[in-house]
């Protein structure tokens, strides 16, 4: 499998593809790949002649040292996951220097309020470090599709307004959560946790889908209490937040209208290993 280190041996390479007519799809990753990344992969592989799949932990957007330094590096690993997928793939694993010179730092972006929500809340400084990022890899790799999944789906939408707001020609595709047998969503993270912690995780997505059957006779408000009253009783998992919002803006249901769209989401930590989590609601 080719893999590029540099953007100075990556562009030319593209140019080239691009002269042919190559459609190229783009997965971003932090590495670490997981059965949901593959499916991200497979999805581009189907719309896209040649597939790029970036694999760079993005120091910009931790706000913790310590997650930031444990974040799983895996990259051997990874190659050998992506081979198996076809021989249209390719890899992209810039050095920090690669991407950010000596210059280790976030533009400072506004996402039109999406960024001030939910994570953004308990993560100072994520968004301005995803936004410079993804941005970098756009103008690096020029994809016709790039590939999110819907775990992140706050930073999907964030994502969506990054191409709106500085008109970059690339279509975002947003892909289902994949999950675990026990409905754990995929997660680099899930490496992290012990075996008991990675069954009792998936308490975090049966209360999910609990809250969702409540949200059809209760309002936010009332499911909101009853999420936590469930984490309260929870000796392993702490819960950070839990919110459901409208999709188009990402704020606080305050009524219901039938006219929306909304979804509940959560942050928690078990084993100070924070997991985050969402579904539709309707
Ligand atoms: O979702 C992720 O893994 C990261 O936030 C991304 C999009 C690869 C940017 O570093």
């Amino acid at each position: 499998m080719n893999i590029y280190y540099t953007q100075n041996t990556l562009k030319p390479f593209i140019k080239s593809l691009k002269s042919e007519g190559e459609k190229i799809g783009f997965v971003p990753t932090m590495g670490a790949l997981h059965k949901g990344h593959l499916s991200l992969v497979s999805n581009a592989i189907t719309d896209n002649d040649i597939v790029f799949v970036s694999i760079f932990v993005n120091p910009t957007q931790f706000d913790n040292a310590t997650d930031l330094q444990k974040y799983p590096r895996t990259l051997d690993a990874d190659v050998k996951l992506l081979k198996t997928l076809g021989n249209n793939v390719f890899v992209y694993a810039p050095s920090v220097e690669d991407i950010y010179n000596s210059d280790v730092n976030s533009e400072k972006f506004s996402f039109d309020g999406l960024e001030f929500e939910m994570e953004g809340k308990f993560r100072t400084g994520h968004f301005d470090g995803v936004g410079t990022i993804v941005k970098r890899f756009f103008e690096i790799v020029t994809p016709d599709n790039a590939y999110f999944g819907e775990k992140d789906f706050q930073q999907l939408m964030i994502v969506k307004k990054l191409v709106s707001k500085y008109k970059i020609p690339v279509n975002v595709v947003g892909c289902e959560i994949f999950r675990e047998t026990s409905g754990l969503a995929m997660s680099s993270r899930n490496e992290r946790l012990s075996a008991e912690a990675r069954k009792e995780s998936a308490f975090i997505h049966k209360t999910l889908l609990e809250a969702k059957e409540k949200f059809g006779t209760k309002s936010a408000k009332q499911v909101k209490e009853w999420v936590q009253k469930q984490f309260d009783r929870n000796s392993l998992l702490d819960l950070e937040y839990v919110e459901i919002a409208n999709i188009k803006n990402l704020k606080t249901v305050k009524r219901k209208s039938k006219t929306e769209t909304y979804r509940i989401f959560i942050a928690a930590f078990i084993e100070n290993i924070r997991l985050i989590d969402n579904i539709s609601l309707n």
